[in-house]
């Protein structure tokens, strides 16, 4: 995975020169930095980091992004600090009441990715209302990853596979990379083409590990909250340079 810095944007390449890909992957990474570096704290990194959520999402969409995957919260985030922890889920109940409230007209399909078990009885409901009243949209699939991680994801369909195979209905020979994609959360959807993680760190920090088999690393210097509709598109042209080989030559 490669440090892509401003320095090396090229100015004189625009969208509609390239290849946009079909699926992108954002690790939304680096609220608690930029508060810190604010005197602020970490919620407030959280408040700025949900409103650059808002615009990147919306510019995806009218851009032609026909998947955009944001990781919002991890399996690991627990860990942290109830008060942050409280401040996460406040700003995805307020995201979840303003999409119904205001998004009515709206192309954006929404869907939730993770182990829902963990949420409240009052934000499951509002994640089961917003995928009801967007399932038959047309435009981008916006897949919201709260409290999602990428083994507990592939634990969750090998149990599920386990089962079956234990009720009489899979023969093991009969499992393949589909049947397993198919178990999974972004079942009949195309893998990430791209993925991209602000804030400079190098890593997956279990993000969609099976399906991001393939997918081209876009690791840029910008925290979250900073990021622009111009990193956006610079992550982007960056992806359109890279030879995708697949194992193959
Ligand atoms: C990402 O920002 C948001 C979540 C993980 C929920 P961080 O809170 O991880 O910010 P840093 O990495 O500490 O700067
Ligand atoms: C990954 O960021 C999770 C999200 C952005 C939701 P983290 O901040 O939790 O990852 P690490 O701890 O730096 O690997
Ligand atoms: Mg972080």
């Amino acid at each position: 995975m490669a440090l892509f810095g401003k320095k090396q944007q090229s100015a004189e390449i625009s969208l509609k020169d390239i290849q946009l890909p079909e699926h992108v992957g954002i690790i939304m990474d680096g609220n608690g930095r930029w508060a810190k570096k604010r005197g602020l704290p970490r919620s407030a990194g959280h408040s700025a980091g949900a409103k650059t959520f808002r615009k990147i999402a919306r510019y995806a969409s009218n851009i032609g992004i026909k998947y955009l995957t944001v990781y919002a919260f991890s399996t690991e985030n627990w860990k942290r600090p109830q008060g942050e922890v409280d401040a996460l889920m406040r700003l995805f109940t307020d995201y979840m009441n303003e999409s119904l409230r205001d998004f009515r007209d709206d192309s954006i399909k929404l869907r939730f990715i993770g182990d829902r078990s963990a949420f409240s009885p009052g934000m499951l409901k509002l994640m089961e209302e917003n995928e009801e009243i967007s399932r038959d949209r047309e435009g981008m699939v916006l897949n919201l990853a709260m409290n999602y991680g990428g083994r507990a994801e592939l634990i969750t369909a090998m149990r599920s596979l386990a089962q079956d195979a234990a009720d009489g209905k899979l023969r093991p020979e009969d499992i393949d990379e589909k049947v397993v994609s198919d178990r999974l959360y972004t079942s009949g959807e195309p893998d990430p083409d791209l993925i991209i993680r602000p804030s400079g760190e190098n890593r997956t920090s279990n993000f969609l590990l099976w399906q991001s088999a393939y997918a081209e690393y876009v690791i840029m210097d910008v925290l979250w909250p900073d990021f622009k509709e111009s990193d956006f598109d610079a992550a982007l042209i960056e992806y359109a340079k890279r030879n995708r080989r697949f194992g193959g030559v």
